[in-house]
């Protein structure tokens, strides 16, 4: 449950972010939402249910780690539902290389990312789409922005920074001014918000990469367990794109297209609690928000949808050995989710210049 003096901190936080940004929601704004979204999930008409239960249930039987699952969520995605659309946030880089192991010797909890995407018009697996996925690492360090993302978590005034700002908070469409609404858009970026998006930083890539779903519309990645970073609960982030919508360069990094959904898994605050203890992540020292406390979780969470992976131990007791988090994204095929960062895009040249238009001297997000 949200607690009082989370809501405080939070509305201090807020405070001391709103020269730079508009007004975010009050912490009972956020309540508000979150309880919204839990009566949505409840009222929702359960579509295709039986067979997208059913199709979770085989993979997992598949996969033979039905009885290993720790940490499942209150979710067996029978609902056919569009997963929410939330912020890329400041540290997204176009071109990354096409790999499924995005681990490069990042020390963590090995995780294998094992996600389905369906279409949410007909409940059917979307077919090789590609997928884009980073994460921050173990101590919440974000590779291409080092600098600025460890300066933020030693209390700097970079993304992320604790002085600066608890968290980003959606652009909204209204012009770059917090959105209030509590729909599966709500959290979108869009091409004429204020979000601050700065050029790398320094050219590593852990922790980055992109990878084709098959057929069925399955993804298997392999990564670590995120870390977190200054106010934020731990989180995965993702882009998705078309089978049309991506190729494969030269040198083997993702051509991007136009996506169609961006968004961010979570984590059992329980999970998380149990990671927190082991190495390298306990050597990490900001404070990790649990994600009633995240200021993003409740939109990634609108509408019904189960933002958080379920998460299976491959060997109990033992953490370290490596998890498998699995998850299905609802995808709406014909929208079309804007890319803001001004890396390299080889889409809209209009949006790009557009997202280097808005870059301004300082980022003060946490995405
Ligand atoms: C999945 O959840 C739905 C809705 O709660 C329920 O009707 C259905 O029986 C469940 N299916 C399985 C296989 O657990
Ligand atoms: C992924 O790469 C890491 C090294 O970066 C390696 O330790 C791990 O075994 C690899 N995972 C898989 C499933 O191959
Ligand atoms: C995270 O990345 C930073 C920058 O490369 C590095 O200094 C730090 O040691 C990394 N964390 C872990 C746990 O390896
Ligand atoms: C790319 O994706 C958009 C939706 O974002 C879709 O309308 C378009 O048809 C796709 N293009 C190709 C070549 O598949
Ligand atoms: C890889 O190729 C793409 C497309 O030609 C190019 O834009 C990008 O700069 C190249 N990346 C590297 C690291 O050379
Ligand atoms: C899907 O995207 C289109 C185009 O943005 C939009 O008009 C439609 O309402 C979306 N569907 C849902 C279910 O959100």
């Amino acid at each position: 449950m949200f607690k009082l003096t989370a809501a405080l901190v939070f509305a201090v936080a807020c405070a001391s972010q709103v020269i730079a940004h508009g007004a975010p929601p009050s912490g009972a704004a956020i309540l508000q939402r979150r309880e919204h979204n839990v009566l949505v999930g409840r009222a929702l008409q359960r579509r295709c249910g039986a067979t997208l239960a059913k199709r979770k249930a085989e993979r997992m039987r598949k996969r033979a780690y039905n009885g290993l699952s720790q940490f499942k969520r209150d979710a067996n995605d029978s609902l056919c539902i569009l997963t929410p659309e939330v912020t890329q946030g400041p540290y997204h880089i176009l071109g990354e290389l096409v790999r499924q192991n995005i681990t490069q010797s990042q020390q963590g909890v090995p995780m294998e990312l094992d996600v389905d995407f369906i279409d949410i018009d007909t409940c059917e697996p979307v077919s090789n789409v590609w997928v884009d996925g980073w994460s921050c690492n173990a101590t919440g360090v974000y590779s291409g922005y080092e600098a600025a993302s460890a300066a933020a978590n030693s209390g700097g005034t970079g993304a992320g920074g604790a002085s600066s700002s608890a968290s980003g908070f959606p652009s909204g469409t209204a012009g770059g001014q917090t959105s209030t609404a509590s729909g599966a858009y709500s959290g979108a970026d869009s091409s004429d918000s204020s979000i601050a998006i700065d050029a790398p930083g320094d050219s590593d890539n852990f922790l980055r990469g992109v990878w084709q779903a098959d057929e069925s519309g399955h993804l298997t990645m392999y990564s670590i367990v995120p870390g977190w970073y200054s106010g934020r609960s731990a989180h995965f982030h993702i882009k998705v794109y078309t089978e049309g919508n991506g190729s494969i360069a030269d040198n083997a990094t993702f051509i991007a297209g136009s996506a169609v959904h961006t968004g961010q898994f979570f984590f059992a605050d329980s999970f998380m609690e149990q990671v927190g203890n082991l190495t390298p992540y306990n050597t990490n020292t900001v404070e990790r928000l649990t994600n009633d406390d995240d200021a993003w979780f409740a939109y990634e969470n609108a509408e019904g949808y189960t933002a958080e992976m379920d998460i299976a131990v491959t060997d109990e007791g033992d953490i370290m050995a490596g998890v498998i988090g699995s998850i299905t994204v609802g995808l709406n095929l014909t929208y079309s989710s804007v890319e803001l960062a001004n890396y390299w895009w080889a889409g809209d040249s209009e949006l790009s210049s557009l997202a280097a238009a808005s870059e301004t001297a300082s980022a003060s997000f946490a995405v």
